[in-house]
């Protein structure tokens, strides 16, 4: 079976992590969430204190960063920032509305357009984000467009969250709608559906008809029949 790259892209709550994962894993493919490295570049530059606005110094910001991702015991993700585990940090909802702000800045996303290459050199890897199809790996073997009813998006966060989080439905529903219009609506690599990216309304189906549906292209694709 060749090793291909595969991007998965969608909004908020679509259950992109937990479909990029669970592919990964029947591919025995690395797995990369992108959202995770916004949030971590959005955390680090709050504890930093820099001055968003400021480009000089979020450049030399960026350049002293050293985000990386690293497969933990359970099988998710740990992100870690210059030796610190950030994981459970930047799960916060300020921190994923704190993530969509610094995804607009142009050079927030040409320091990341640089990691996430690298990342991809090797193939075998799903990426899930919102740009990996149309702006980070044009040249993607297989793409998907993962997206949900904003109501099932919403109650499905909602039920992940802590119950410390404070957060209503209501609240969830509002932020992830907030989120949805500033991350489709930025000038730079907004989040749309690249051309051929196979569209997969995820609402209607369980986790592993998705799955399913999603193999049937990969192995179209990769030549294992
Ligand atoms: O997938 P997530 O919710 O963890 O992503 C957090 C934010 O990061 C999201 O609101 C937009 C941004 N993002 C992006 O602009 N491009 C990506 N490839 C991934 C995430």
């Amino acid at each position: 079976m060749e090793p291909i790259v595969i991007t998965i892209d969608g909004p908020a709550g679509a259950g992109k992590t937990t479909i990029s994962r669970n592919l990964a894993d029947l591919l025995s493919y690395r797995y990369v969430d992108t959202g995770a490295l916004y949030r971590g570049v959005a955390y680090c530059a709050e504890k930093a204190c820099v001055n968003l606005t400021d480009e000089k110094q979020l450049s030399s910001f960026l350049q002293n960063l050293k985000l990386s991702l690293v497969r933990d015991a359970a099988g998710g993700l740990k992100l870690v920032a210059d030796g610190e585990d950030i994981t459970a940090l930047i799960r916060t909802p300020a921190m994923s509305m704190a993530a969509s702000k610094v995804a607009a800045l142009p050079l927030v996303r040409s320091w990341l357009l640089e990691v996430q290459r690298k990342l991809g050199r090797e193939k075998a890897v799903v990426f899930e984000g919102r740009d990996m199809g149309t702006v980070v790996f044009p040249e993607a073997d297989v793409k998907f467009f993962l997206t949900a009813d904003l109501s099932v998006r919403a109650r499905r966060r909602y039920a992940e969250l802590p119950e410390e989080s404070g957060q209503s439905l209501d609240d969830v529903f509002a932020d992830m709608k907030k989120r949805d219009e500033q991350d489709a609506g930025r000038d730079l690599a907004p989040l749309v559906a690249a051309h051929d990216a196979i569209y997969i309304d995820a609402s209607k189906f369980t986790i592993d008809e998705v799955l399913g549906q999603m193999m049937v292209f990969v192995r179209a694709k990769s030549g294992s029949g």
